[in-house]
């Protein structure tokens, strides 16, 4: 049985994409059962409509309190029969009593190798800090801002003449091939969580590292 997948967006949904275009092969194990966006012009929402999937528009000022708001999302998923939600540029945290009834079910993508740079603008703060490797990771989600168990990370050079949009770019390029990835790892049952930390049967670590930057000769 396919596992039913919901995402929440906010914004452009190039995430999304890339779960809707991994999810158009019929042998990939998960469907895209609902797309909630927090923003009635969140982009996103067309690339679901024009893959025929379902859309939601829940409005936290619609609400009287970040509880009823994220109640009002937790029974669209349920109602969906969602088995996983994916946090796809989901730009509010979510509260503690939300993360626990997904505990491990809910899962976000983050632009930074975590624990370093938890939080917006990773990109900026990444040049910064002159860091000579960054990257993207997928965690599970508990209360704390990008924080919990790493499902999978990439590893990208950060170029000293990099600006914050060319290291986001490279850095995307990554998101859009891990996130499909985890989702393909979790719906086929060889994901587990043990003392907050994340086993897949199947996996190995690559064998050797590289240099950033490295001699040119
Ligand atoms: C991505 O960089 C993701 O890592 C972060 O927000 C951005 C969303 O981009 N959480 P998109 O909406 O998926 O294009």
């Amino acid at each position: 049985m396919t596992l039913k997948v919901g995402v929440l967006i906010s914004g452009r949904g190039s995430n999304l994409q890339a779960l809707i275009d991994a999810a158009a092969d019929p042998d990939f194990p998960a469907e895209i059962a609902l797309v909630i966006a927090n923003k009635d012009d969140a982009q996103g929402l067309k690339r679901a409509a024009t893959a025929d999937i379902p859309t939601k528009v829940i409005r936290h000022g619609d609400f009287d309190s970040d509880g009823a708001f994220e109640d009002a999302i937790h029974a669209a998923l349920t109602e969906a029969g969602v088995g996983l939600v994916c946090l796809a540029g989901f730009m509010r945290l979510l509260n503690d009593s939300f993360v626990k009834k997904w505990k491990d079910r809910l899962i976000n993508i983050h632009p930074s190798l975590l624990p370093a740079l938890k939080g917006l603008h990773a990109h900026e703060r990444a040049l910064e800090t002159g860091m000579r490797l960054s990257g993207c990771t997928v965690h599970f989600v508990r209360p704390s801002m990008d924080s919990g168990p790493i499902i999978m990370q990439a590893a990208v050079p950060v170029d000293p003449d990099d600006t914050a949009d060319s290291l986001a770019a490279r850095i995307l390029e990554w998101e859009h091939r891990i996130y499909p990835l985890c989702v393909r790892l979790i719906a086929e049952k060889r994901v587990r969580v043990t003392n907050e930390k994340v086993h897949i049967s199947g996996t190995r670590a690559p064998a050797t590292g590289f240099l950033s930057p490295e001699p040119a000769e």
